[in-house]
Protein backbone atom coordinates (compact mmCIF):
# COMPACT_ATOMS: atom_id res chain seq x y z
CA UNK A 1 0.00 0.00 0.00
CA UNK A 2 1.10 3.35 -0.85
CA UNK A 3 2.58 5.68 2.47
CA UNK A 4 0.56 8.42 3.47
CA UNK A 5 2.80 10.74 4.69
CA UNK A 6 1.21 14.06 6.99
CA UNK A 7 3.23 17.07 6.39
CA UNK A 8 2.53 18.00 10.03
CA UNK A 9 5.34 21.33 9.79
CA UNK A 10 3.88 23.81 12.48
CA UNK A 11 4.56 26.67 9.47
CA UNK A 12 2.07 24.50 7.58
CA UNK A 13 -0.39 24.33 10.23
CA UNK A 14 -0.41 27.62 10.69
CA UNK A 15 -0.76 28.28 7.22
CA UNK A 16 -3.74 25.99 6.52
CA UNK A 17 -5.67 27.57 9.29
CA UNK A 18 -5.51 30.53 7.26
CA UNK A 19 -6.70 28.69 4.13
CA UNK A 20 -9.67 27.29 6.18
CA UNK A 21 -10.77 30.42 7.42
CA UNK A 22 -13.90 31.63 5.30
CA UNK A 23 -12.70 34.99 5.88
CA UNK A 24 -9.58 34.74 3.89
CA UNK A 25 -9.66 36.63 0.55
CA UNK A 26 -8.94 35.24 -2.84
CA UNK A 27 -5.33 37.20 -3.21
CA UNK A 28 -4.51 35.93 0.37
CA UNK A 29 -5.87 32.51 -0.35
CA UNK A 30 -3.54 32.22 -3.65
CA UNK A 31 -0.30 33.38 -1.57
CA UNK A 32 -0.93 30.91 1.13
CA UNK A 33 -1.81 28.07 -1.09
CA UNK A 34 1.52 29.11 -3.09
CA UNK A 35 3.74 28.98 0.21
CA UNK A 36 2.36 26.01 1.58
CA UNK A 37 3.26 23.93 -1.78
CA UNK A 38 6.84 25.15 -1.18
CA UNK A 39 6.95 23.91 2.05
CA UNK A 40 5.11 20.49 1.17
CA UNK A 41 8.05 20.26 -1.58
CA UNK A 42 10.88 19.96 0.69
CA UNK A 43 9.14 16.80 2.46
CA UNK A 44 8.83 15.77 -1.29
CA UNK A 45 11.47 15.50 -2.13
CA UNK A 46 13.38 14.40 0.68
CA UNK A 47 13.96 10.92 -1.06
CA UNK A 48 15.61 12.37 -4.23
CA UNK A 49 18.99 10.95 -5.30
CA UNK A 50 22.24 12.52 -5.04
CA UNK A 51 25.10 12.71 -6.71
CA UNK A 52 28.80 13.18 -4.86
CA UNK A 53 30.56 15.82 -7.01
CA UNK A 54 34.35 17.56 -6.65
CA UNK A 55 33.80 20.92 -5.11
CA UNK A 56 37.01 23.36 -4.55
CA UNK A 57 36.03 25.40 -1.28
CA UNK A 58 38.18 28.75 -0.58
CA UNK A 59 40.51 25.94 1.77
CA UNK A 60 40.50 23.15 0.21
CA UNK A 61 39.11 20.27 -2.63
CA UNK A 62 36.02 18.03 -0.95
CA UNK A 63 33.33 16.23 -2.39
CA UNK A 64 29.82 17.53 -1.86
CA UNK A 65 26.39 16.03 -2.95
CA UNK A 66 24.36 17.29 -5.84
CA UNK A 67 20.41 16.82 -6.57
CA UNK A 68 21.08 13.64 -9.49
CA UNK A 69 20.31 13.86 -13.09
CA UNK A 70 16.70 11.81 -12.16
CA UNK A 71 14.25 14.10 -13.61
CA UNK A 72 10.75 15.60 -11.95
CA UNK A 73 7.56 16.07 -13.88
CA UNK A 74 4.02 18.26 -11.96
CA UNK A 75 0.94 17.42 -12.83
CA UNK A 76 -1.57 19.76 -11.88
CA UNK A 77 -5.35 18.83 -12.12
CA UNK A 78 -7.16 21.54 -13.27
CA UNK A 79 -8.31 24.08 -12.22
CA UNK A 80 -7.05 23.83 -8.37
CA UNK A 81 -3.81 22.00 -8.74
CA UNK A 82 -2.49 25.16 -10.65
CA UNK A 83 -2.47 27.08 -7.52
CA UNK A 84 0.30 24.73 -6.10
CA UNK A 85 2.91 24.86 -9.40
CA UNK A 86 4.97 28.26 -8.75
CA UNK A 87 5.31 27.12 -4.76
CA UNK A 88 6.92 24.13 -5.74
CA UNK A 89 8.71 25.39 -8.89
CA UNK A 90 10.55 27.54 -6.71
CA UNK A 91 12.38 24.67 -5.27
CA UNK A 92 12.63 22.58 -8.25
CA UNK A 93 12.63 24.75 -11.26
CA UNK A 94 14.05 22.68 -13.75
CA UNK A 95 10.50 20.20 -13.08
CA UNK A 96 8.74 20.03 -16.03
CA UNK A 97 4.67 20.82 -16.15
CA UNK A 98 1.82 18.66 -17.82
CA UNK A 99 -1.43 19.81 -17.61
CA UNK A 100 -4.79 16.96 -16.35
CA UNK A 101 -8.00 18.59 -17.29
CA UNK A 102 -10.84 17.34 -15.09
CA UNK A 103 -13.76 17.97 -13.21
CA UNK A 104 -16.29 16.55 -11.03
CA UNK A 105 -19.57 15.80 -11.83
CA UNK A 106 -22.01 17.93 -9.72
CA UNK A 107 -24.35 15.30 -9.79
CA UNK A 108 -22.35 11.91 -9.84
CA UNK A 109 -19.51 13.13 -8.42
CA UNK A 110 -17.63 11.41 -11.16
CA UNK A 111 -14.55 12.79 -13.01
CA UNK A 112 -14.78 14.62 -16.35
CA UNK A 113 -11.50 14.48 -18.23
CA UNK A 114 -11.10 17.58 -20.65
CA UNK A 115 -7.70 17.79 -20.90
CA UNK A 116 -4.11 16.22 -21.24
CA UNK A 117 -1.10 17.65 -21.96
CA UNK A 118 2.41 15.84 -20.96
CA UNK A 119 5.93 16.41 -21.03
CA UNK A 120 6.96 14.36 -23.78
CA UNK A 121 9.86 12.29 -22.05
CA UNK A 122 6.92 12.31 -18.55
CA UNK A 123 7.62 8.13 -18.76
CA UNK A 124 11.41 8.88 -17.66
CA UNK A 125 10.48 11.24 -14.84
CA UNK A 126 9.38 11.12 -11.40
CA UNK A 127 5.56 12.88 -11.56
CA UNK A 128 3.96 14.93 -8.86
CA UNK A 129 0.44 14.74 -9.12
CA UNK A 130 -1.46 18.40 -7.58
CA UNK A 131 -4.51 19.18 -6.30
CA UNK A 132 -5.60 20.97 -3.43
CA UNK A 133 -8.30 18.17 -2.86
CA UNK A 134 -8.44 14.51 -1.82
CA UNK A 135 -12.41 14.05 -1.07
CA UNK A 136 -14.00 11.14 -2.91
CA UNK A 137 -10.22 10.23 -4.61
CA UNK A 138 -12.39 9.82 -7.96
CA UNK A 139 -10.13 13.12 -9.88
CA UNK A 140 -6.62 11.81 -8.60
CA UNK A 141 -7.49 8.12 -9.48
CA UNK A 142 -8.62 9.00 -13.30
CA UNK A 143 -5.26 11.35 -13.51
CA UNK A 144 -2.96 8.62 -12.17
CA UNK A 145 -5.10 6.05 -14.50
CA UNK A 146 -4.50 8.85 -17.31
CA UNK A 147 -0.96 8.86 -16.26
CA UNK A 148 -0.53 4.98 -15.87
CA UNK A 149 -2.20 4.26 -19.84
CA UNK A 150 0.67 6.51 -21.10
CA UNK A 151 3.11 4.72 -19.79
CA UNK A 152 4.47 6.69 -16.76
CA UNK A 153 5.38 4.45 -13.21
CA UNK A 154 6.84 6.84 -11.03
CA UNK A 155 3.94 8.86 -9.25
CA UNK A 156 3.72 10.75 -6.44
CA UNK A 157 -0.04 12.44 -5.04
CA UNK A 158 0.30 15.46 -3.24
CA UNK A 159 -2.97 17.26 -1.97
CA UNK A 160 -3.59 19.93 1.00
CA UNK A 161 -6.36 17.91 2.31
CA UNK A 162 -7.43 14.77 2.75
CA UNK A 163 -10.64 12.76 3.20
CA UNK A 164 -10.34 9.34 4.49
CA UNK A 165 -12.62 7.97 2.12
CA UNK A 166 -10.44 9.70 -0.81
CA UNK A 167 -6.96 8.14 0.69
CA UNK A 168 -8.20 4.75 1.12
CA UNK A 169 -9.63 5.09 -2.64
CA UNK A 170 -6.00 5.68 -4.06
CA UNK A 171 -4.42 3.63 -1.84
CA UNK A 172 -6.58 0.44 -3.06
CA UNK A 173 -6.37 1.26 -6.71
CA UNK A 174 -3.08 2.81 -7.21
CA UNK A 175 -1.03 1.09 -4.37
CA UNK A 176 2.26 2.03 -5.97
CA UNK A 177 1.81 5.94 -5.32
CA UNK A 178 2.66 7.58 -2.06
CA UNK A 179 0.66 10.28 -0.62
CA UNK A 180 1.23 13.75 0.76
CA UNK A 181 -0.87 15.84 2.66
CA UNK A 182 -1.19 18.90 4.99
CA UNK A 183 -3.95 17.34 6.49
CA UNK A 184 -6.18 14.49 7.20
CA UNK A 185 -9.94 15.99 7.37
CA UNK A 186 -12.66 13.88 9.04
CA UNK A 187 -15.07 12.95 6.37
CA UNK A 188 -17.37 14.06 3.45
CA UNK A 189 -20.40 15.55 3.68
CA UNK A 190 -23.52 14.61 1.25
CA UNK A 191 -22.58 16.68 -1.24
CA UNK A 192 -19.16 14.94 -1.33
CA UNK A 193 -17.00 18.14 -0.07
CA UNK A 194 -14.67 17.39 2.92
CA UNK A 195 -15.44 18.62 6.47
CA UNK A 196 -14.17 20.81 8.06
CA UNK A 197 -12.09 21.29 4.73
CA UNK A 198 -11.86 24.84 2.91
CA UNK A 199 -14.70 24.41 0.40
CA UNK A 200 -14.51 24.75 -3.31
CA UNK A 201 -10.72 25.26 -3.60
CA UNK A 202 -11.06 26.34 -7.34
CA UNK A 203 -13.68 28.91 -6.96
CA UNK A 204 -11.89 30.32 -4.01
CA UNK A 205 -7.99 30.35 -5.54
CA UNK A 206 -9.57 32.06 -8.58
CA UNK A 207 -12.46 34.03 -7.34
CA UNK A 208 -15.05 32.45 -9.04
CA UNK A 209 -18.80 32.08 -7.58
C1 LIG B 1 -12.06 19.72 -7.07
C2 LIG B 1 -10.64 19.52 -6.58
C3 LIG B 1 -10.34 18.14 -7.07
C4 LIG B 1 -11.65 17.43 -6.95
C5 LIG B 1 -11.62 16.56 -5.72
O1 LIG B 1 -12.07 20.05 -8.40
O2 LIG B 1 -9.76 20.50 -7.04
O3 LIG B 1 -9.87 18.10 -8.40
O4 LIG B 1 -12.65 18.46 -6.80
O5 LIG B 1 -12.76 15.83 -5.59
P1 LIG B 1 -12.79 14.24 -5.72
O6 LIG B 1 -11.67 13.70 -4.89
O7 LIG B 1 -14.14 13.88 -5.16
O8 LIG B 1 -12.68 13.87 -7.17
P2 LIG B 1 -13.41 20.44 -9.19
O9 LIG B 1 -14.04 19.23 -9.77
O10 LIG B 1 -14.29 21.27 -8.31
O11 LIG B 1 -12.88 21.26 -10.43
P3 LIG B 1 -12.18 22.71 -10.50
O12 LIG B 1 -10.81 22.57 -9.87
O13 LIG B 1 -12.12 22.97 -11.93
O14 LIG B 1 -13.05 23.66 -9.73
N1 LIG C 1 -13.52 19.70 -4.15
C1 LIG C 1 -13.33 20.86 -3.47
O1 LIG C 1 -12.91 21.87 -4.04
N2 LIG C 1 -13.60 20.86 -2.15
C2 LIG C 1 -14.06 19.78 -1.50
O2 LIG C 1 -14.28 19.84 -0.29
C3 LIG C 1 -14.26 18.60 -2.24
C4 LIG C 1 -13.97 18.59 -3.57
Amino acid sequence: MGKLTVCDHPLIQHKLTHIRDKSTNTKDFRELVDEVATLMAYELTRDVPLQAVPVSTPVTEAVGNVVSGRMLGLIPILRAGLGMVDGILKLIPSAKVGHIGLFRHPDTLEPVEYYVNLPSDATERMLIVIDPMLATGGSACAAIDTLKQRGCVQIKLMCLIAAPEGVAVVQKAHPDVDIYIAALDERLDEHGYIVPGLGDAGDRMFGTK
